[in-house]
């Protein structure tokens, strides 16, 4: 990763035009290894997304004796089995990655070795009680700080048991985790989620021959035996939301982003900016074997401020930043509630967006779930990441119509999600200059 980098985005004149891909979905790339590593022979891979997150967890499965070989966005990975695993000679540290942190611990609890895990100085403030609770009413013993943060250390040689447990949080890493020791339970294990959420690890177990089943809010596994399977990744909706969001707010935009991610749990962000009154299409939809992709075209038309849909929320949990950009160039009051989740994420996004979007000239008022942003005009001026991709990403957007030149600090970790984000977004036309 490279350190110390900032971004310095100036407004562009006559749109952003043209065709882009962006890589592939961070959350599908991390399930790919796990369940690919957990399965007995070797699975093919493409569309994987090579970003630091992803490379933390096929990390972690390396030091666990998985052989994974990769080329660029091909991966091939063979498989262990369920209790192949061996244990780590060291710590697996995870950097910045909630999603390997809480995935794993999942899996490491149904394993016969001891295991500690820690990550970065932001990961090891988020919060791991809500995943290491449950997994130790299913009989494992995974210690976390009394902060309940990382590092954790995880006791190996424990049989799980099912249980059945209600969610607490609406939280896809939460959910996945509890599955994922369903694998090495006894007995069934039955998770109720609040709201649905992010269902890609569901649909690769199934894809890997192990059936979920789902019915309403209950979702439940028995412990069974996965088989290597082929997969294509499609592009990260996450990723596309920047350029969604930019081809909205830059006059004369007109752009395609090709093969994007298109799973109904994680689409909500197309709803929210179309109920803002963006101009977004959808054309040559890809059912694909276990995740559909299309491809997105957006054209500039102005758009107003809504009262954000809670039933809404937990879809587009991870486009927030790219969604208040949006609203900071909406006319009237965008008004974000039930969100939050957004202050534990890599960092405090609801802070983290208030204190950049007041840099920009934007009214903004904070509450405890959300908050309400008064559109207008931005100004130029220099914001903080807060060592947040998504906050580096969305004011690199906010930079692109606004009335002066916008620097965004410590941009590193873009890389997280989202390497050559800055290549990617010049081929469209993005006056953005990355500054060491
Ligand atoms: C993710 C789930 C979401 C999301 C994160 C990735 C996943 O987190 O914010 O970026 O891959 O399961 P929560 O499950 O904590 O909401």
């Amino acid at each position: 990763m490279r350190a110390g980098i900032d971004y310095l985005v100036s407004p562009v004149a006559g749109g952003l035009q043209g065709k882009i891909r962006v890589p592939g979905d961070k959350s599908i790339s991390h399930r790919a290894v796990i369940l690919a590593s957990l399965a007995e022979g070797v699975s093919d891979c493409s569309g994987f997304l090579d970003s630091a997150d992803t490379r933390a967890t096929m990390a972690a499965f390396r030091q666990m004796g998985v052989r994974i070989t990769q080329e660029d966005e091909l991966l091939s990975i063979a498989g262990v089995g369920l209790h192949g695993l061996l244990a780590p000679p060291d710590t697996l540290d995870v950097g910045n990655s909630g999603t390997s942190a809480r995935l794993l611990l999942g899996v490491l609890a149904g394993q016969s070795f001891a295991s500690t895990l820690t990550g970065d100085e932001s990961l090891v403030r988020r919060p791991m009680r809500r995943v290491a609770d449950p997994l130790n009413s299913m009989n494992a013993d995974v210690r976390v700080t009394p902060e309940g943060t990382l590092p954790a250390r995880i006791t190996g040689n424990r049989s799980l048991r099912g249980i059945e447990y209600e969610l607490p949080v609406a939280s896809a890493q939460l959910k996945s985790a509890l599955l994922l020791a369903g694998l090495y339970a006894r007995g069934k294990t039955v998770v109720i989620e609040p709201a649905p959420t992010r269902d890609h690890t569901e649909r690769l177990l199934a894809h890997f021959f192990c059936p979920v089943t789902r019915s309403g809010k209950r979702i439940m596994i028995e412990s069974g035996v996965l088989r290597a399977n082929r997969m294509r990744i499609p592009g990260d909706i996450s990723s596309a939301a920047f350029f969604l969001v930019a081809g909205c707010i830059v006059p004369g935009s007109d752009l395609v982003i090709e093969g994007v991610g298109l799973n109904p749990t994680r689409r909500a962000v197309l709803d929210i900016l179309k109920l803002m009154g963006a101009d977004i299409s959808v054309a040559n939809v890809v059912e694909g074997a276990a995740e559909p992709c299309a491809d997105l075209r957006v054209k500039y038309r102005p758009m107003h401020g809504i009262s954000i849909p809670a039933e809404l929320v937990p879809g587009a949990i991870d486009e927030f930043p790219a969604i208040m950009v949006a609203a900071c160039y909406a006319r009237g009051e965008t008004v974000l509630k039930d969100a939050a989740e957004l202050r534990v994420k890599e960092s405090d996004r609801i802070q983290a967006l208030a204190d950049g979007l007041e840099r920009i000239g934007i009214a903004v008022e904070t509450r405890p779930d959300g908050l309400r942003v008064e559109g207008g005009r931005p100004c130029g001026g220099v914001v903080y990441s807060h060592g947040d991709h998504r906050i580096a990403m969305a004011f690199s957007v906010a930079g692109l119509a606004a009335s002066g030149p916008i620097t965004i600090q410590d941009c590193k970790n873009v890389d997280t999600s989202f390497p050559g984000f800055a290549d990617c977004a010049r081929q469209l036309g993005w006056e953005i200059k990355e500054v060491e």
